[in-house]
């Protein structure tokens, strides 16, 4: 062991891996500024959310401190951070968020030429109980010299340039794509830095472990009730699949994408186009996904090939290993063509 003792004095930083990626590419430095403010962003969130309880960050929003300034819930503070840290990086132009109806058009001269779609905090309904929730975003490129609209955010997620989210959970973990592979970064608290700790991820061809809320399979489609029946009984010998759901996307999609299996948010009776948003929820951690090798459907088609036509849309979700996303489409399909469903 040299003097240093196990001391890592090389490590890669988030801010240290998008330079170099930035570089390679022979890029203007715009997207490395982005990126670098989003993470500034998410290590503020993160102390935040750990927290939250002691700042008295939880619940409703509308009461005062002891200062007699308003306290804001964790979400409207972490939607205020990442607005702030994204519009005051000079990069981008129109801003899509979960807790904002209209979009957020940039002042003429804070502008660049990106199109951020975020959720700031995601898995509201687990804030106040203490588990997991996530930051997702997803970053395009404005196509016309027309001047910033919402419009300019509907783009299918074939079109994104970069995305990702961090995942507060026992550890903070960022998790990003800027379209080569997927890269995974710790939070280390004791230097403010994500660190990378798993470089070009690849998900399981396929999993034991399938994910969605099944207190609605009263409301399932045919399709996913024989799917769902299939892991539980399998007709091949195998040993049933596991169930994990936490209810938190970031961190059932995260899970997913480390130990391999599938998450589901189909459409039901009910939610006949499924409950999860398409700009800010599903494109970017579909796109997560295909980066490592997974699939990510409707169930008749890509989730990235979805052209949207509203900012806050929604869409029926399925992602995964290859594999287990494969077994979906066939009995989805099957049932599409309504042939005979035993
Ligand atoms: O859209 C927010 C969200 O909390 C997701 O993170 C999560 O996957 C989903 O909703 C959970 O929804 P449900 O409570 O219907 O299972």
């Amino acid at each position: 062991m040299s003097d240093r003792g196990s001391f890592d004095t090389n490590v890669v930083t988030l801010t240290r891996f998008v330079l170099e990626e930035g570089r390679k590419a022979k890029g203007t430095g715009e997207l490395t500024t982005l990126l670098n403010s989003l993470c500034t962003a998410i290590k503020a969130i993160s102390t935040a959310v750990r927290k939250a309880g002691i700042a008295h960050l939880y619940g409703i929003a509308g009461s005062t401190n002891v200062t007699g300034d308003q306290v804001k819930k964790l979400d409207i503070l972490s939607n205020d951070l990442v607005i702030n840290m994204i519009k005051s990086s000079f990069t981008s132009c129109v801003l899509v968020s979960e807790e904002d109806e209209n979009a957020i058009i940039v002042e003429p001269d804070r502008r660049g030429k990106y199109i951020v779609c975020f959720d700031p905090l995601d898995g509201s309904s687990n804030i106040d109980c203490l588990v997991s929730i996530g930051t997702i975003f997803a970053i395009y490129r404005k196509t016309t010299e027309d001047e910033p609209c919402e419009n300019d955010a509907l783009q299918p997620g074939r079109k994104l340039v970069a995305a990702g989210y961090a995942l507060y959970g026992s550890a903070t973990m960022m998790v990003l794509s800027t379209g080569q592979g997927v890269n995974c970064f710790m939070l280390d608290p004791a230097i403010g830095e994500f660190i990378l700790v798993d470089r070009d991820v690849k998900i399981k061809k396929r999993g034991n472990i399938y994910s969605l809320n099944e207190g609605y399979a009263a409301h399932f489609d045919p399709a996913v009730t024989e799917y769902i029946q299939a892991k539980k009984f399998p007709k091949d010998g195998s040993a049933p699949y596991s169930a994990r759901y936490v209810g938190s996307m970031v961190a059932d999609v995260h899970r997913t994408l480390v130990y391999g299996g599938i998450f589901l948010y189909p459409a039901n009776v009910k939610s006949p186009k499924g409950k999860l948003r398409l700009l800010y929820e599903c494109n970017p951690m579909a796109f997560i996904i295909e980066q490592a090798g997974g699939l990510a459907t409707t169930g008749s088609i890509s989730v990235l090939d979805i052209q949207p036509v509203s900012i806050h849309q929604r869409a029926p979700v399925v992602m995964g290993s290859p594999d287990d996303v494969q077994d979906y489409i066939a009995i989805y399909q099957k049932h599409a063509n309504g042939e005979h469903v035993e």
